[in-house]
């Protein structure tokens, strides 16, 4: 089955969807998604939106704060871009009916939240539903819209690339890398279907699945980046992972989240006998920046043995928490704690990948015609460390300045010739009898993951890692080739490769900086290493 439209989005966060809107007016849009369109990290996000939006703040002062929080690498040009569109962005967020959180009955009058490295109150956001709240808007206006299809349950396998139809055998007249479209798994059928497009872009999120222990759904295994690497895309800065401080510890809570916006609204992180730890570490004390904070907890954890520490806010009116906090609330009294009147447990888990597929300021990867962006890019914003509710700015800023890119690129791309694009051939693979393959690697990859390439690594970690990964991605090679695909075999693959990316710009990277810290190279070395570790597929 082959289907053509002019644009074709790869997933529906707030990235794709947003892109999806802005370029519908000027051309067809198929819209894929590997689960429900609601299925999203963007669904989960709870903090914000950061943006200058209140006259105590300045555009200075946000791109200070990104600037330190990024620790040498972030652009800077990209960080004045995504910084100076922040309100223009929200504001159109407001016309298609967000609501935010008043700080008055005033309708203009937001309420501003603070979070870890920022110097003012500057995060605008809906109690903490921030992420429902804007794919609730967006999901509604994309499913009315007359030039969006949107296919849910569909697994975008791999990219179809010139260079990759010229190594079957195929005739093309032009070599120059461009991508014709995406071979795609509908996983209620169990076929693959070809979607072809002259403009392609990729907004699959994150990958923080590659670690046991994870503040994201289920989505996140890398999908993005590792289907524009095998297809010829630069990728950088993988090393980068943020680790949230503040995940719920409970045997019943998966990867739930609790926003840093609870520290800055006067949380305070204490051991298990109540005595607060964090000015032993910095002197922003909690609302330090999150590799410090997740660095502080780690050590705690180690030297006392205990299996969690205790986030504390029991100490401001109740009926503030539960109005502020509605979500993490209500989730936290259904596990048996009432956070307005006891300390919540709280671990580090895997968060946000501040590397990705390499993009200009219009979210144009390596490859013509093929856009990232969201948490799958790495735009230059987050350099070495993302600063707290700034992804959802950098989606917002990205589907912008790519939607209009791409829209002038549009008329620009020759008609394709369908018969250059081949359909997905399975060379005789059949149903696999031993799922078990692929539920071992998953388990495996993930553990090992935590527990070597983590908050704190060293080379021989490192090096114990890539052992392993090399092992597993020659098992799932086999696999792969011999038998027919599932939507768990497609993320496994993804998954392992994510993570053989990961070690291989960590052991790169010989010194420790923002969200890589290894203990063999504790210090930052800015005479060879302020700059990317970029990487990319030999041909
Ligand atoms: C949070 O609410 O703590 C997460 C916000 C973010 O990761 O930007």
């Amino acid at each position: 089955m082959q289907y053509r439209s002019d644009f074709l989005v790869i997933g529906s966060g707030l990235a794709g969807l947003s892109y999806a809107l802005k370029v519908a007016p000027h051309g067809t849009v198929n819209l894929v998604t590997k689960r429900g369109i609601m299925d999203t990290s963007t669904r989960q996000a709870q903090g914000g939106i950061a943006a200058v939006l209140s006259p105590e703040d300045s555009f200075d002062l946000h791109v200070k704060d990104t600037l330190e929080a990024g620790d040498g690498l972030c652009h800077p040009d990209i960080v004045e871009l995504v910084v100076h569109q922040g309100p223009e962005r929200i504001r159109e967020l407001i016309e298609m009916g967000a609501h935010f959180d008043l700080r008055s009955m005033s309708a203009d009058s937001y309420d501003l939240t603070r979070e870890g490295g920022h110097s003012k109150r500057r995060i605008i956001h809906a109690h903490d539903m921030t992420g429902e709240e804007v794919e609730r808007i967006l999901v509604n206006r994309v499913l009315e819209h007359p030039n969006i299809k949107v296919f849910e349950n569909h697994i975008a396998v791999d990219l179809i690339t010139r260079h990759k139809l010229l190594r079957r055998g195929a005739v093309v007249t032009n070599a120059e890398e461009s991508c014709l479209g995406a071979y795609v798994l509908n996983i209620d059928r169990g076929e693959v279907e070809t979607y072809v497009a002259p403009i392609i872009l990729l907004a699959t999120g994150g990958a923080s699945k590659v670690y046991i222990y994870t503040s994201n759904p289920d989505i996140a295994t890398g999908d993005g980046v590792a289907i524009a690497y095998r297809a010829g895309a630069l990728i950088g800065n993988m090393e980068f992972v943020q680790f949230h401080p503040t995940c719920l510890y409970h045997p019943l809570a998966k990867n739930f989240l609790i926003s840093e916006a609870v520290r800055g609204e006067g949380g305070i992180l204490i051991d298990k006998r109540g005595i607060p730890f964090m000015e032993k570490y910095h002197p922003l004390k909690d609302l330090a920046f999150r590799d410090v904070v997740a660095r502080a907890i780690d050590t705690e954890l180690k030297k006392t043995g205990d299996d969690c520490v205790f986030l504390d806010i029991s100490h401001k009116p109740a009926d503030f928490l539960r109005s502020r906090f509605p979500g993490i609330y209500q989730k936290c009294l259904d596990l048996g704690i009432d956070m307005t009147k006891e300390p919540i447990p709280v671990v580090p888990a895997a968060h946000y990948c501040c590397g990705g597929v390499v993009t200009d300021a219009v979210g144009r990867t390596t490859i013509h015609n093929l856009y990232a962006i969201g948490e799958v890019s790495m735009t230059g914003l987050h350099g070495a460390n993302r600063l707290a509710s700034n992804s959802l700015l950098e989606a917002l800023v990205f589907a912008h300045q790519a939607a209009q890119h791409s829209i002038e690129l549009l008329p620009q791309m020759r008609p394709l010739d369908l018969s250059e694009v081949l359909d997905w051939n399975p060379f005789g693979a059949v149903d696999s009898d031993e799922n078990v393959v692929v539920s071992q690697n998953w388990e495996e990859i993930r553990r090992f993951m935590w527990n070597y390439v983590g908050i704190v690594r060293t080379d021989k970690r490192l090096i114990r890692a890539k052992h392993r990964i090399d092992l597993i991605q020659q098992e799932i090679d086999e696999y792969y080739w011999n038998f027919l695909i599932t939507s768990d075999l497609v993320e496994l693959r993804n998954l392992a490769l994510v993570a053989e990316l990961i070690i291989t710009c960590a052991l790169k990277r010989k010194e420790s900086r923002g969200l890589h810290y290894n203990l063999d190279y504790p210090h930052k070395d800015e005479a060879n290493w302020q700059r990317d570790t970029v990487v990319s597929l030999a041909r």
